[in-house]
């Protein structure tokens, strides 16, 4: 025998029943969506390297480590998205949607592709419902973000969900912030554990998340990015939380927030749910105010956020979802009835009647306990002369009539109930 393939490591097939639990995720992305102004937008699956390298981020782990990076036949350097938002500013300027009414407001639920270690919540290929507001930069465009995200994971269910809030302020303030907290732990060196002391050049702000008693004691006193602000980056990020105050959305001011994309600006935030392991990030996003321009577009303001569909499943409590109820189910009385038959279930699916129709050879036994556990309404039982016996599985009825009546009988006694 030949050897069997299983799917690429990371990757994994959505059954249907799955299909449906994310159909009905994907249908309550819209319904909260596109009421408060957001239409759905598709870009292609792969983007020219460059557009990746540029907008997210040269020294980010997602550009050095984790591209599907190839060439095509025609020798240019492909990527397999591994983000949405750089492929949308792009599209935003490949189509001059600065000329349209501002912010232009857009959604997308597409796959992205990682080379990350695969875990539970972490694949290769996993996909993301996203929002984006480009071409505004009133602190309105961040809160009604948040909170449209807030409400998404709420509708959806997903447990124990904590929102944690941050301002990056402008890039030339976070540069010079790193390097006041870098002479500060340096400064420090003795008490820091050797872990975060080898970061210190690289990775300062990773300190604040370090367990390490002698170096919590350090950080307690450290300079903090948000005391930092300039004093427009501050009033905006003020504005932002009493939004959210006024709306109701909890949050928790966290100094710390580090987002693993260099385009942010000013708001960044971050979703996680107590009901996932390692890998509890269930969305984030923030302001990105310089990347359209990065792209080589007009200087634009830019918000948004996505949230892992996958991440979402797992953390929102199992909703059943029913598959399609079945109306009719077309049964050969004998073989030679099959083109009969065929021409029935045909007719059907043109009158909108959800209808299946026997393709396993099956006796006649057999396909009427294939209608039961499909818990169809009705069952046809054609002959090869065209004589049908329609049994109505909910009342327990059954007459006999034409090939050619079923179909009109089904349709009038539906009216009439
Ligand atoms: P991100 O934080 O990299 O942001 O990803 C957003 C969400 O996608 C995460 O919170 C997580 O739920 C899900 N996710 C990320 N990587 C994986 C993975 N390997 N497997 C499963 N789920 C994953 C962004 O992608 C930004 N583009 C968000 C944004 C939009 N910022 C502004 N606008």
């Amino acid at each position: 025998v030949a050897p069997k393939i299983q799917a690429p490591r990371g990757t994994f097939d959505v059954l249907p029943e799955e299909a449906r639990g994310r159909a009905a995720l994907e249908h309550l992305a819209r319904e909260i969506l596109e009421p408060a102004g957001y239409g759905r937008i598709e870009t292609p699956a792969f983007e020219v390297t460059e557009l990746f390298a540029r907008g997210v981020g040269e020294s980010t782990d997602i550009v050095q480590k984790e591209m599907y990076t190839f060439e095509d036949g025609g020798g240019r350097s492909l990527t397999l998205r591994p983000e949405g938002t750089a492929p949308i500013c792009r599209a935003y300027v490949e189509h001059g949607m600065h000329k349209q009414p501002q912010p232009v407001k857009l959604w997308y639920l597409s796959s992205f592709f990682r080379y990350e270690r695969a875990q539970a919540g972490r694949y290769r290929q996993f996909w993301q419902i996203g929002a984006e507001a480009i071409g505004s930069d009133d602190p309105a465009v961040d809160a009604e973000l948040i909170t449209l995200l807030a409400s998404l994971l709420d509708a959806v269910g997903v447990e124990g969900v904590r929102l944690r809030l941050s301002s990056l302020g402008s890039p030339a303030g976070r540069a010079a912030y790193r390097e006041q907290l870098q002479s500060y732990l340096r400064a420090n060196e003795d008490q820091l554990s050797d872990e975060v002391r080898n970061r210190i050049d690289l990775n300062p702000l990773r300190a604040f998340d370090a367990d390490h008693p002698g170096t919590r004691a350090v950080m307690e006193r450290a300079p903090r990015l948000l005391d930092s602000l300039a004093p427009d980056d501050a009033e905006h990020f003020a504005e932002v939380r009493a939004m959210l105050d006024e709306a109701q959305v909890d949050y928790e001011i966290d100094h710390s927030l580090v987002r693993g994309l260099d385009y942010y600006t000013r708001t960044v935030f971050e979703f996680t749910s107590d009901a996932l392991g390692a890998q509890s990030g269930v969305g984030g996003g923030g302001r990105y105010d310089g990347l359209v321009e990065q792209l080589g577009g007009p200087p634009t303001p830019g918000c948004g956020w996505a949230t892992g569909v996958e991440r979402i499943r797992l953390a929102a409590a199992a909703q059943p979802t029913a598959p399609t109820p079945v109306d009719l189910y077309v049964a050969l009385a004998e073989p030679a009835a099959r083109a009969t038959a065929f021409g029935v279930a045909t007719e059907a699916r043109r009158a909108r009647l959800a209808t299946h129709q026997e393709l396993a050879g099956r006796s006649v036994k057999g396909q009427l306990r294939q209608a039961d556990r499909l818990r169809a309404r009705y069952v046809a039982i054609v002959a090869a002369d065209g004589t049908t016996t329609l049994r109505d599985l909910a009342q327990g009825t059954e007459e006999e009539l034409a090939a050619g009546e079923v179909v009109v009988r089904i349709l009038r006694e539906r009216g009439m109930g």
